[in-house]
């Protein structure tokens, strides 16, 4: 289970936050109870989750302004694979992530001048992710085309505005054997794994994705990892490998 623990000048924006996710709040001095395995908490204006017995190593943020995020930013080149399974070199602007996660590729795309557009059905993650979000913009970085991020799941999202498609659409779901390799080998990436689970239901989201695409769908991989969809359901157009994953790109047939 899931709390908010706070103290001091960080009290009301813990309770508030307890109160947004329906989750009990531990004011300073209050004893938490042996079921609370995770606990948020704000500390100089940042949001923290960290494990009570410290079994994942030292509490953790989301933070688009460290400097190994920045470098990332700053050395990737147009061959970048991401950059280029996304399309921008061949004129794609629009770009719906159909799983925002921590929000480090749409932060990245949005850098590099796509319009993003993101869903993230997870409460604690989606929580996480905007407050490292606001810290990014308070700090001046990336004030002109912040992401737009909705609470829910992109099913609900397409629901909601049936009429919208995009230049590309990206799907990065949990992958259920990533735990040994790759960013989920970090001990804060299987905090996060923890709390997310395994996105069980990737394959079923494949022709409602394709649908809202008006040039490609995007789906990042593990290297060694099958493709979302049998080949035989529909092949790959382009892959794109990177150090440890693989972007799989399905093309759009405008005919
Ligand atoms: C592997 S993470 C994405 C990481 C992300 N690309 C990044 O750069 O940080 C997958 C995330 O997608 C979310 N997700 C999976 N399926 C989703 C869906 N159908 N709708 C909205 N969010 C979804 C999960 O809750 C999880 O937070």
């Amino acid at each position: 289970m899931i709390g908010v623990g706070s103290k001091g000048k960080a009290t009301r924006e813990g309770m508030n936050l307890a109160a947004r996710l329906h989750i009990p709040h531990f004011a300073q001095g209050t004893p938490i109870p042996p079921e609370i395995q995770f606990l948020f908490f704000y500390e100089e204006g940042a949001l923290f989750l960290g494990d009570l017995e410290e079994k994942f190593g030292k509490p953790f943020l989301v933070d688009y302004l460290s400097d190994e995020f920045y470098h990332r930013l700053e050395t990737a080149s147009k061959k970048d694979p991401l950059l280029k399974a996304s399309g921008f070199e061949k004129g794609n602007r629009t770009f719906l992530d159909a799983s925002y996660g921590l929000g480090y590729d749409s932060i990245f795309l949005a850098s590099r001048g796509f319009g993003v557009t993101a869903c993230e059905r997870n409460p604690y993650v989606y929580e996480f992710a905007v407050d490292a979000l606001v810290r990014l913009k308070d700090g001046g970085g990336i004030s002109r085309n912040p992401p737009q991020i909705f609470l829910g799941s992109v099913a609900e999202y397409i629901k909601e505005y049936p009429a919208e498609r995009f230049d590309t659409v990206y799907f990065d779901p949990m992958y259920p054997e990533a735990g040994g390799r790759s960013a989920l080998a970090k001990k804060e990436m299987r905090i996060f794994r923890a709390l997310v689970g395994d996105d069980i239901d990737a394959k079923e989201l494949f022709p409602l994705l394709l649908s809202r695409a008006k040039n490609r769908l995007v789906i990042k991989r593990p290297d060694d990892a099958p493709s979302l969809v049998p080949e035989s359901t529909r092949k790959v157009d382009i892959k794109f490998e990177g150090k440890s994953v693989r972007f799989d790109v399905y093309l759009v047939d405008l005919n």
